[in-house]
């Protein structure tokens, strides 16, 4: 039966409304592509107004993508050579990135098997006198455990850096991911909550510090003196920061979809929360051996990802596809095992348990925001067909 109504059921169908190709059009159009002066009216700020305005925090920069977000947020909070940052090995491999990009070095602790976030139990047993931050991931969508974690970091004197890549709009015990650390990094991606077209990020702060940081480094370390030297006397004045800086700005197009595209932030998150929640009644209706995903009472998902448990995953995954469902395993190699890390983190096997056996056995079901209910049936109608066998 699901084999007659399959129609191709990719994992993930990124939004573009008429409204947001015009955006794009106009933007195109008006010949300005680029923020030049970041205190301007132009899509940029305007979209930083309206995210600060939507988190509820004082201070936001738009940037080119997540990575871009938390590589600046660690810089700007601090981190750099010989400097320990505490994080988890089960997520995506730029997580890592930044803090080895920083000089530091990427501590990890293992997470907890049913919500697939940082165990907060184990956070102070990794804390050294190299230690300098914690980056919680908020994977997912779900909420890491919050108020445990900042009274550490509070006691100990750490920073904390929120990864909310998963988790725009998500929310701990009622306040906004990403406005409970000092800052937060967000990613606009095309496989986000929202996307700015195809790649974007944003950090998210209380601190005019790490703001500014975050800003002028992002565009060649340039800050209000030099364009208003620019514009008063036609000289350059000197860059804001004493460092060599990067290009991470969001380009003018991408801004103007993010925009947009932040205005359905929330029913689209309340959309995956149902089709999810469906999942949830119809996968536990039939027998199998698959372990659905957590949710904690104080956590508003994102649901970005469903994430399922299965000791056939291999099997089922393989079903799935021949059937014409696309599923996805993220992250199927922890970062403690990755090649690439060896010599920056790497840690035998049997290190992080929960973490490895996660990999073998976790699988994300289509799950986004323009899935009807209908599509979670038939998905589900492939699984159960799968677990008659
Ligand atoms: C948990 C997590 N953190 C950070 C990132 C990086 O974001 P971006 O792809 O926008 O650089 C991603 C991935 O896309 C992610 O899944």
């Amino acid at each position: 039966m699901a084999k007659q109504t399959a129609v191709r059921q990719l994992w993930y169908k990124p939004v573009m409304t008429d409204e947001m190709v015009d955006a794009v059009a106009s933007v195109l159009r008006s010949g300005k592509y680029i923020r030049s002066y970041p205190f301007e009216p132009s899509e940029g700020k305007h979209f930083e107004d309206e995210f600060r305005a939507y988190l509820g925090c004082k201070f936001a920069a738009n940037l080119q993508s997540g990575t871009a977000a938390m590589h600046l947020a660690l810089i700007a909070i601090g981190i750099g050579p010989g400097d320990e940052v505490i994080t988890v090995p089960n997520t995506f491999s730029s997580v890592a990135d930044v803090i080895i990009l920083c000089g530091a070095k990427p501590v990890f602790v293992d997470v907890e098997p049913d919500t697939y976030n940082m165990n907060v139990s184990l956070v102070e047993a990794a804390i050294t006198p190299r230690t300098k931050a914690i980056m919680p991931v908020h994977m997912n969508g779900h909420a890491v455990d919050m108020d445990p974690l900042m009274e550490i970091a509070r006691r100990r004197g750490l920073k904390v850096m929120e990864d909310v890549c998963h988790a725009a709009g998500a929310k701990y015990k009622g306040k906004f991911l990403g406005t409970i650390g000092d800052a937060g990094a967000f990613s606009f991606v095309q496989n986000k909550c929202i996307s700015a077209g195809g790649e974007g990020g944003l950090v998210a702060t209380d601190s005019e510090a790490i703001w500014t940081t975050c800003a002028a480094m992002a565009n060649h370390g340039r800050w209000k003196t030099w364009f208003e030297g620019h514009k008063q006397y036609e000289v350059y004045l000197a860059q804001h920061i004493d460092r060599p800086a990067y290009n991470y700005r969001q380009n003018e197009v991408q801004s103007a979809i993010a925009r947009i595209q932040l205005r359905y932030l929330d029913e689209w998150n309340a959309i995956r929360r149902r089709n999810t929640a469906l999942y949830h009644k119809l996968l536990r209706q039939f027998d199998n051996d698959i372990a659905l995903p957590a949710t904690r009472p104080w956590a508003e998902h994102s649901m970005l990802r469903y994430v399922i448990k299965t000791p056939r995953r291999d099997a089922l995954k393989h079903f799935l596809e021949e059937n014409g469902v696309h599923v996805m395993v993220e992250y199927g190699t922890p970062i403690h095992l990755d090649r690439g890390y060896q010599q920056y983190c790497g840690a035998p096997e049997g290190t992080f348990p929960v973490t490895e056996k996660l990999a073998r056995t976790i699988m994300t079901l289509p799950a986004y925001q323009t899935m009807t209910a209908d599509e979670v049936v038939h998905v589900v109608d492939i699984m159960k067909e799968f677990y008659k066998k």
